[in-house]
């Protein structure tokens, strides 16, 4: 059984060929439609949290491959609470033929795939985003025609797309710099991966505390807010701690000429991304949003084995 839970599980070959059928898929869609692989086939969604993005874009991309999608919201399944997770895996298992799940704990997902009889994809969990890593990697490739030593920093909280950012960029031959206040390091499990890919590409990998250096020579600088979904009770913290890892203009002009501005969305305006950045000529934040339709076609079709 395929399943997507984290870019990691796959070698840097697969995910270049999802990458690859992204770009194709992206190309279809815009010459007159995508064929209707998915014919037959049902979606089924499962948030525990918000979504405009994931939930749309999964949607629509079952949608314009002929298929369909269920959006399960967190008061209709009561996940492991009026239901054991193990159980809400085998009833759905039967009725469609993938879910997307976004949970909080990542071992919800992890128990999801293991009594699941179909495709399960992390949607988003605390731990990782690997969906977003997709989209953000397709558009990377898109501006600088590889992902091979491109320098990517990150600047902000070592989240869970921090976490699948450093993934995919590393595993591709990106060089990845974060840098992040004390106290809100990328995971050291997620790290050590990080380690493990970037000596089998070559890539690099800096951890940093300081903002300015992070971004010298950047090609690509990434935020995400400051407090995560299911992080609500330190968001006061946060914002006290967070100010000095603005992405604002003065770092952008630290940066490489040509940089991108990239954010995963929803963004918290002038606070972790200035306005004047987010609607400025180095973002790509639509687009990349945009790119998350194409990359879920692929993964979908993937796991589907139709393409
Ligand atoms: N980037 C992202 O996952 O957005 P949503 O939370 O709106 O799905
Ligand atoms: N780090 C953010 C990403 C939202 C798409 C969160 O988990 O809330």
């Amino acid at each position: 059984m395929n399943h997507f839970l984290d870019v990691a599980d796959y070698s840097p070959s697969e995910i270049q060929d999802i990458l690859d059928l992204a770009v194709r898929l992206k190309e279809e869609h815009f010459a007159g439609g995508n064929a209707p692989l998915f014919k037959g086939k049902v979606l089924g969604m499962v948030f525990q949290k918000p979504s405009l993005r994931t939930r749309v874009s999964f949607d629509m991309a079952m949608r314009h491959m002929g298929g369909d999608a269920l959006y399960l919201s967190p008061n209709e399944i009561g996940f492991g609470k009026r239901e054991s997770i193990a159980d809400i895996s085998r009833v759905l298992s039967g009725y469609v033929q993938a879910v997307m799940a976004r949970v909080f704990e990542h071992e919800h997902i992890l128990e999801l795939k293991k009594w699941s009889s179909v495709p399960i994809i992390n949607g988003l969990s605390n731990f990782s985003h690997p969906c977003q890593a997709m989209a953000d990697a397709q558009t990377i490739i898109e501006k600088f025609g590889s992902m091979k030593g491109i320098n990517v920093t990150y600047v902000g909280d070592g989240n869970n797309v921090a976490v699948s950012l450093m993934h995919i960029v590393v595993m591709l031959g990106g060089n990845f710099t974060i840098a992040n206040p004390e106290g809100y390091d990328i995971p050291q499990a997620a790290q050590t991966t990080g380690a493990e890919l970037a000596e089998k590409s070559g890539a690099k990998i800096n951890f940093l505390r300081d903002p300015h250096k992070s971004v010298e020579n950047a090609q690509v600088i990434y935020t995400d807010t400051w407090t995560s979904m299911g992080q609500e009770d330190s968001a006061a913290e946060r914002e006290k701690v967070f100010p000095p890892y603005q992405v604002n203009s003065d770092l952008v002009a630290e940066a490489d000429k040509d940089v991108i501005v990239m954010h995963c969305l929803p963004a918290h305006r002038n606070h972790e991304l200035t306005d004047e950045v987010a609607d400025g000529p180095h973002s790509v934040i639509f687009p990349q949003a945009h790119n998350r339709l194409h990359a879920q076609k692929a993964i979908l079709a993937r796991l589907f084995e139709l393409a």
